[in-house]
């Protein structure tokens, strides 16, 4: 089939895609029979348990054989008081006793900074309507998520009409836009915001908005030890919100329910998707503090928000599903121990394959970053185009990758991001990365052959 044959826009307009017809497990098969172990958990981080759980399965039934939809001008349902139930009760970190959903990570992200503007206007605090983001973060691809978002690459096409946010540099370890020395440093990366806040005046800022581990844009980033600490409290001198976006890291991607709670903060607002459906339904989800929300609700008024699909019965039944689910079988706990060996192996490739700059995650959230040079960490050119050049030959060879490029600073540098299912073994672990490292060995030489230098 040639790509305009295909009545879809997909994603590359150039590209054939393999029909996928099936999933068990961690493994996706393909119309011609292939098996693909699924390592980046869809696009990405997102099937949390593993494809085709027959308890999901059952749940959606029932649940679509019941009542599929309902209008949330009107009702609740059983379904959504369920899974925000079991959110609140079993997940969320503790005082977080409200959960809005919504159908994705985007959506989340919007509504969040939302509630935060409304929040402030509720309490005479009106000017406060400013975001301020991160370079090399990503909260969605909706225009205001992109404009609170700092991925270069996804933000040009549509500069001129994303409203104004503001950035602050990244906590990278690997590369320190401040040329510090990670995790011995004065955090001055963290000091930033409030040189921001001062800068743009506390009285104009609504909230800070960050991913405990940057997924996306700089391939699993956890930030230095005492980072959190450090924003939190420049957040409460300055009466300015944290927002914790954590599309990716939640409900057990990072070895806790939540990444946050790795550094012992808690935020004021938290932003959730993928792996909260785990890949079944769209869902995704902002979870508040109850007197937050009594912020709002004791001058009796309601949030401005809304979507057709917010509370989508048949998604909080999955959602529940998939939540009971990474309970029983103590998922969050195989997350941790089975990520810390992940991260070990991806170390061991990192010293057998110079062009791997960097190795590092949290849980089974993890990347690695290529480099062209790992004494300089001097990036490869990015017309060579090299994460997507390894992520072909993983596919080639039976695994999915997701590759990121602009790295390092928005337009250089290249990673892969893996978020394999919660549910990979040890055993998986090393198929995974066997098929990586012979990866590797073969771009290397491709790239040694096209008379790009040795690697
Ligand atoms: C951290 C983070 N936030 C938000 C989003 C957007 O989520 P969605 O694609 O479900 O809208 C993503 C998607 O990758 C993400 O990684």
């Amino acid at each position: 089939m040639d790509a305009t044959a295909s009545a879809v826009i997909h994603r590359d307009l150039q590209h054939v895609y393999p029909t996928i017809v099936r999933g068990e497990g961690i493994y996706l098969y393909d119309a011609d029979g292939n098996r693909y172990i699924d390592g980046s958990g869809g696009s990405a981080a997102v099937t949390a348990i593993g494809h085709g759980v027959p308890e999901i399965v059952a749940a959606m039934t029932e649940q679509a054989s019941r009542v599929a939809y309902a209008p949330t001008h009107a009702f609740t349902t059983e379904a959504v008081e369920a899974c925000a139930q079991l959110i609140v009760e079993e997940f969320a970190p503790p005082g977080f006793g409200n959960v809005w959903f919504v159908s994705g990570g985007s959506e989340a992200a919007d509504n969040a900074v939302k509630m935060a503007v409304q929040y402030h206007r509720e309490r005479g605090e009106g000017t406060r309507r400013l975001i301020i983001g991160r370079w090399q973060s990503f909260h969605g691809a909706t225009i205001a998520a992109l404009a609170f978002g700092g991925n270069a690459g996804r933000r040009r096409p549509y500069d001129a009409i994303l409203p104004h946010a503001e950035h602050i540099p990244p906590c990278n370890p690997y590369r320190c836009w401040a040329n510090h020395a990670c995790p011995t440093c004065d955090l001055s990366c963290a000091d930033a915001l409030e040189r921001t806040i001062r800068q743009v005046g506390p009285e104009n800022v609504a909230a800070f908005i960050a991913e405990p581990v940057v997924g996306a844009t700089m391939g699993a980033v956890p930030a230095t030890p005492g980072y959190f600490a450090r924003i939190r409290e420049i957040c409460d001198r300055y009466g300015v919100l944290f927002i914790a976006d954590e599309v990716m890291t939640g409900f057990g991607r990072t070895g806790r329910n939540f990444g946050i709670e790795h550094w012992g903060v808690t935020p004021d607002l938290i932003t959730c998707a993928k792996g909260i459906s785990a890949g079944y339904t769209p869902l995704g989800a902002v979870l508040a503090r109850p007197e937050f929300v009594s912020e709002i609700s004791r001058r009796g008024h309601s949030f401005v928000i809304g979507h057709t699909s917010s509370g989508n019965p048949l998604s909080c039944a999955v959602g529940t599903a998939v939540l009971r689910y990474i309970r029983d079988r103590d998922l969050v706990a195989n997350a941790a121990a089975v990520g810390a060996y992940f991260l070990g192996r991806l170390r061991a490739l990192q010293d057998r394959h110079p062009m791997v700059g960097d190795a590092r995650g949290l849980g089974l959230l993890c990347g690695v970053e290529f480099v062209q040079n790992r004494a300089t960490k001097r990036p490869f050119p990015p017309d060579w185009r090299v994460s997507k050049r390894v992520a072909a030959a993983t596919l080639a060879r039976g695994l999915i990758s997701y590759p990121g490029s602009g790295t390092v600073d928005g337009v250089a540098g290249d990673h892969l991001l893996y978020a394999p299912p919660l549910t990979i073994s040890h055993e998986q672990i090393d198929d995974l990365v066997a098929i990586l490292d012979e990866s590797l060995t073969a771009v290397a030489a491709d790239l040694a052959r096209d008379g790009r230098g040795a690697l």
